[in-house]
């Protein structure tokens, strides 16, 4: 049995409204990782972060690991950080007017998603991290202008201008400026950070560089989608942008909505996506493997469990119900909505 005290520290960690996101199946995650014995473990593609958290929470010592810059910066701020919180002065600092902050955001991004206060909000607080030398403080500082924007795009991706109003239901996240978003989140984030005498780590990478000397390594990578496509840039390319101001990054000025170039990764693709699978497991054949997996994705589970029992002497797996929210009566939309999860787990 899980202790309550660990799940409400657990539950505790904001959305984010990321694709794929673990948040709602915290719970049961949790009973099942505590029936696995484990000191070390890898979240492979960290994503959000919340799985991550989750680990820390349960006395594991974690390495969290993902290929986008901005879910680095959540893990860094939010689980390997030792309990450095942001402090008045911190604040003072991110948030002073700079006569030297550049205008990026506020000339690529003007009339797309935010307000010109916003943007400039935005560049304004990136000159200000230039006098931040602590990895920590400079990783929540970052984190916060990510959930700020999160908050106030509407639906949290941005595959669409925000601006058009078409979307703006009054809800207090759309009519809060990013500044009282920052702030909420600075406070949110102080109250989560904690140090439990253990050595985290954040590693921004592919997975297949990822540290595999672990006890136990969460896998959770994007599915191969039935129809439409999966891309974590697509959706939140602004995040990505945003968490190194754009540095090394190619817009691509002809879209809309400035994105950026995709970002390969061979789980997307039919093609690809079994021999990733397999190359997966061979890298961490060491470790206890817990593969989270959903029933709208390709390859099917029985596919996945028999790869995995090429690696691993006993495989099982477990199932869940999880229903999305899309709001919607359609009847391919509910057939959607209606997804099994599995926790698929070799030992
Ligand atoms: C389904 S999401 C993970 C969600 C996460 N468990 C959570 O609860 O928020 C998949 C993640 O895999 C990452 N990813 C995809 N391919 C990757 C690769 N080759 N190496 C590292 N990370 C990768 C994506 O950036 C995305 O954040």
């Amino acid at each position: 049995m899980i202790s309550v005290g660990v799940l409400e520290q657990a539950l505790r960690y904001p959305q984010f409204r990321l694709m794929g996101s673990k948040h709602r199946l915290l719970p049961w995650i949790s009973e099942i990782l505590s029936s696995l014995k484990f000191d070390t473990a890898l979240d492979a593609f960290s994503g959000s972060g919340c799985v991550a958290y989750l680990l820390k929470a349960l006395g594991k010592r974690v390495t969290a690991n993902d290929f986008l810059h901005f879910s680095y910066h959540l893990t860094n701020a939010l689980t390997a950080n030792p309990g450095i919180t942001l402090g008045e002065e911190d604040l003072a600092i991110a948030l002073e007017e700079n006569p030297l902050a550049g205008r990026f955001i506020a000339d690529t991004f003007q009339g797309i998603f935010f307000a010109d206060e916003d943007n400039h909000f935005l560049d304004n607080v990136w000159a200000n991290l230039q006098r931040v030398d602590d990895p920590f403080k400079r990783s929540l500082i970052i984190s916060a202008m990510v959930r700020a924007c999160v908050k106030k795009q509407p639906r949290g991706v941005f595959t669409i201008s925000g601006l058009s109003g078409k979307h703006d239901d009054g809800r207090r996240d759309l009519r809060l400026c990013l500044k009282e978003h920052f702030l909420e989140s600075v406070d949110l984030f102080n109250r989560l950070v904690y140090s439990d005498g253990s050595e985290h780590r954040a590693v921004c990478g592919d997975v297949f560089d990822a540290p595999a000397s672990v006890d136990l390594v969460y896998l959770d990578p994007p599915y191969v989608p039935r129809s439409d496509d999966n891309c974590y840039i697509k959706r939140y390319h602004f995040l990505e942008g945003l968490s190194c101001y754009w540095n090394g990054m190619a817009v691509l000025h002809q879209s809309k909505v400035k994105k950026l170039q995709k970002k390969y990764t061979p789980f997307s693709y039919r093609k690809t996506a079994l021999e990733a699978f397999d190359r997966l497991f061979s890298r961490f054949q060491r470790s206890i493997l817990v593969l989270s997996y959903s029933s709208n994705g390709y390859p099917g589970k029985e596919d996945l469990a028999a790869l995995m029992r090429t690696y691993k002497s006993q495989v099982t797996v477990n199932e869940h119900e999880h229903r999305y929210h899309f709001g919607t009566h359609s009847a391919v939309r509910r057939e959607r909505a209606m997804v099994r999860e599995y926790l698929i787990v070799g030992t």
